[in-house]
């Protein structure tokens, strides 16, 4: 019995010579309590060294009393205790003998939640430890935007993602990752910076988080200069609390359509639409000048190697009235439209050019005919004031020249 209590004697005195590498550890994570549970704040000593007759202190700075909790001489001191948490803290007395210190807290209040320091006295020893307290029965949510995030290439745009309610994840890990990409982590946020080693290439430099609102439980992700290959589902993981949840970003390039003519003849004209450079891929309409839609030939896309689209579409428009017609290029994700419009005339050209010349044909015509009526005139107007008198005399010469040669001496009256 004796050799065991020497045996036991030099243990515990290697184990106090060993305390001053032994390293008073409490969870980096903030604990998180409901309001009215209880929650037990971890610290023990690594390796464990039994702490059971030293003098064990858990204070909060900024109150005042600053004491939580004393124990001291195998037992708790009350004197010195904030009285706002009377009756309220524990050690686990038969785990101090294993370096375990944790401090229960019965009864949370929304006010207990801050900073707590967990001190060892004769070790020179010191931790701290956050507690956050939620406003709600229910486990927090992490929620991120159920609508698309959408963005033009070379935008800088938020995936917002919060804690509701909104706790404090200062000290957690926060992770944005992309699923389908190798490696996936975007935005890896551990002891609050982020982890470059982690981070996929493509997104070097151009994620943050904001740090200062992490406190209130916004894990939002910014990414500066959006490209099209940033397009996807992202999600954001809190593991310490096990929350996940997932929001897609759409990135778009568009452009606007031009219509050509392809062919025009005296019926109907065809008319190409064509828009080059979109992400992602968009739909062609075409519209006449009251909005309806018309029907085209399919649409022909095509993808570069850059991933955008090309699209082109053709339809066959009559031209029996006049018509604005309309090319509309749409990419719903993005809610982008652009669009082009062509004003085909009823009056067609080749007819117009044939009727000004039958009209001119007609004046022609009809000047001839005022001229021709105009010398038929003239010819009557000689006619009647030239030719017929001189035919009278004429008629009247030989009229004379037949009657007899006295008869043509005045007659005298026969008395
Ligand atoms: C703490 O507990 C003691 C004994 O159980 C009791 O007398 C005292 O009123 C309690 N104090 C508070 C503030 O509840
Ligand atoms: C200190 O308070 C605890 C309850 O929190 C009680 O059990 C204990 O007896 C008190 N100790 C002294 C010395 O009053
Ligand atoms: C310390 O004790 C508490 C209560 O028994 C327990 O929940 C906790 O896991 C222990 N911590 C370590 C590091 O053993
Ligand atoms: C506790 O939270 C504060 C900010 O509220 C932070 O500065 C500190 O590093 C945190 N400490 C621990 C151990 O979590
Ligand atoms: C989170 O922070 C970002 C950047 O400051 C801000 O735009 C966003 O509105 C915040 N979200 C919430 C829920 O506070
Ligand atoms: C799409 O149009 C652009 C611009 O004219 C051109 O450079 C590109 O090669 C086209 N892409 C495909 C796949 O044809
Ligand atoms: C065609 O219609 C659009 C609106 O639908 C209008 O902006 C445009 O000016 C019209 N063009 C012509 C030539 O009428
Ligand atoms: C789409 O854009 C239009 C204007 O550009 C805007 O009025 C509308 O609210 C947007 N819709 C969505 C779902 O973003
Ligand atoms: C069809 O061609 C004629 C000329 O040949 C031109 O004046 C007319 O504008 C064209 N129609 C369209 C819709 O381009």
């Amino acid at each position: 019995m004796n050799h065991f209590m020497f045996f036991l004697f030099i243990f515990l005195s290697l184990s106090v010579s060993h305390g001053e590498q032994s390293e008073l550890i409490c969870s980096h994570q903030p604990i998180i309590a409901l309001a009215g549970n209880d929650v037990i704040l971890p610290c023990y000593l690594e390796p464990p060294i039994d702490s059971s007759s030293e003098t064990v202190t858990w204070t909060r700075p900024g109150l005042d009393p600053k004491y939580i909790h004393v124990y001291r001489d195998g037992q708790p001191v009350n004197r010195s205790q904030n009285p706002s948490y009377t009756n309220r803290t524990a050690l686990f007395e038969d785990e101090l003998m294993n370096g375990n210190i944790s401090l229960k807290l019965s009864r949370v209040k929304i006010s207990d939640g801050g900073k707590y320091f967990c001190i060892l006295e004769p070790m020179m020893k010191e931790a701290s430890i956050n507690l956050t307290v939620g406003f709600t029965a229910a486990q927090p949510e992490l929620i991120c935007s159920h609508q698309p995030i959408t963005a033009m290439a070379g935008d800088d745009v938020i995936l917002p993602c919060h804690l509701e309610p909104p706790i404090s994840v200062s000290d957690e890990t926060v992770e944005w990752t992309r699923p389908d990409l190798d490696p996936k982590y975007i935005h890896f946020h551990q002891d609050g910076r982020l982890m470059f080693k982690y981070q996929n290439p493509s997104y070097y430099r151009r994620t943050r988080l904001f740090v200062d609102e992490l406190m209130t439980g916004n894990v939002s992700m910014k990414i500066f200069k959006v490209k099209v290959s940033d397009t996807g589902r992202y999600q954001c993981a809190l593991p310490s609390l096990q929350k996940e949840a997932s929001i897609q970003l759409f990135v778009g390039v568009v452009s606007t359509p031009i219509i050509e003519v392809v062919s025009n003849n005296s019926g109907s004209v065809v008319l190409q639409c064509e828009s080059k450079g979109w992400y992602p891929e968009p739909e062609v309409v075409w519209l006449d000048g009251e909005g309806n839609l018309l029907s085209a030939g399919p649409t022909e896309t095509v993808r570069g190697p850059d991933d955008l689209y090309n699209v082109s579409s053709r339809v066959t428009v009559e031209k029996r009235h006049s018509n604005n017609f309309t090319c509309r290029v749409q990419q719903k994700d993005i809610n982008q439209t652009r669009e082009t419009h062509i004003h085909v005339t009823a009056d067609l050209p080749i007819h117009q050019s044939s009727s000004y010349m039958i009209g001119n044909i007609i004046i022609i015509i009809i000047i001839i005919i005022i001229i021709i009526i105009i010398i038929i005139f003239i010819i009557l107007l000689v006619i009647v004031i030239i030719i017929i008198p001189l035919k009278r005399k004429k008629i009247n010469k030989t009229l004379e020249s037949f009657m007899p040669k006295h008869q043509n001496t005045p007659l005298t009256p026969m008395i």
